[in-house]
């Protein structure tokens, strides 16, 4: 990636507390850029006015959530010093470019975007699809776009809304003159790290199936969580050969084990090939694997966790950071409004 002209730019809807599937799928590849120092400008964006299109009847759950949303990223290590974290429905612009953008995506375009489709069924909306959902990917253009961002760092799930965002730039830029830049999508390293199962082993890590790990949660429950967690149901005895495949404590161990880690807690072994072979042979627990992951996932969520406890005490600076944040994400972003309306020959510009 070269220097510059780089600008990043990503967000989270705040529905809940952060936990580690967003740990190795986001925060921490997000964390590495921010020191990597190779763009111009890195944007965080707590994306509440697109939580509100499927939680419009729950508030407060969205507010509270933008607190503890602020509260996971600074405790991972995001310095906002470096990036600027900032609060969607704080910038009003981004809601009058959304509204532009409208006229330039068709409702069967709409209706046709995997992703939203694929949320639409999770959700049991049927037919009573708030529009606002359905034009969430509208609104996500407006988020890019108006900071020019040119890189994007998402799930793959988020590929669909990315290729719609680049059609509504190309069309806009088609239609009133180039002002918009098309943006590229930068997806998770590994395999492991584009989605990491929950700890029953179900495919996805939510709050509403109980599966997840948080990175607020204590250290008990960590233990316990792993403890409890879904191995592998042919390996009965610890004589018995285990396998890896769906197993989600190596899965785990995949996205969290480094080398030194065995020097540390499991010094007969000195790395995870050594560690599989010997499950795969037979004659290795589980709980001795759990117990090296518990390790491993404590020594990683510590210092977060402590670094959240000190935070929680003075939430009077988690708000000076989203309020100077998004002061200076709105004034960039009226720039771009500025400029989209003058190349719309809009009244008065
Ligand atoms: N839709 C994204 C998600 O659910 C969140 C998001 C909102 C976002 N606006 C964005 C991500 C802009 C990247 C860029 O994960």
């Amino acid at each position: 990636m070269n220097n510059m002209n780089n600008v990043i730019l990503t967000g989270d809807r705040p529905t809940g507390r952060l936990h580690i599937g967003h740990y190795v799928g986001s925060l921490r590849k997000r964390v590495e850029l921010q020191d990597s120092g190779s763009f111009d400008r890195m944007f965080v964006m707590i994306a509440d006015t697109q939580a509100l299109t499927d939680n419009f009847d729950n508030p407060d759950k969205v507010r509270q959530n933008i607190e503890q949303v602020a509260l996971d990223y600074l405790s991972v290590g995001l310095d906002p010093s470096k990036v600027t974290i900032f609060v969607q429905s704080m910038i009003p612009e981004l809601t009058e470019l959304t509204f532009y953008y409208m006229n330039l995506v068709t409702v069967s375009r709409l209706n046709r975007n995997p992703t939203v489709k694929a949320e639409i069924q999770m959700r049991n909306f049927d037919s009573s699809i708030p529009a606002g959902f359905l034009c969430y990917p509208v609104s996500q253009t407006a988020d890019i776009t108006a900071f020019k961002a040119n890189l994007v760092p998402v799930g793959e799930d988020q590929l669909p809304v990315l290729e719609q965002c680049r059609e509504i730039v190309k069309k806009f830029n088609d239609t009133y003159g180039d002002v918009l830049i098309e943006p590229k999508a930068i997806l998770p390293d590994s395999e492991i790290c584009k989605r990491l199962p929950g700890t029953d082993g179900n495919a996805k890590m939510s709050k509403s199936l109980g599966n997840c790990i948080y990175l607020s949660d204590s250290e008990d429950d960590i233990k316990k969580k792993i403890m409890s967690m879904f191995t592998d149901p042919l390996h009965i005895h610890a004589d018995d050969p285990g396998h890896l495949e769906g197993n989600t404590v190596f899965i785990y161990l995949d996205a969290f084990c480094e080398d030194h880690h065995f020097a540390e807690f499991l010094p007969d072994y000195s790395n995870l090939d050594e560690l599989k072979d010997h499950y795969c042979r037979g004659g290795l627990k589980d709980v001795t694997v759990k117990l090296f992951l518990n390790d491993i996932l404590q020594s990683v969520l510590n210092p977060i966790r402590r670094k959240r406890l000190y935070l929680e005490k003075n939430m009077a600076y988690i708000h000076d950071i989203l309020k100077s944040g998004s002061e200076a994400a709105r004034s960039i972003a009226s720039e771009t409004l500025y400029e989209v309306k003058k190349a719309m020959h809009l009244y008065g510009y």
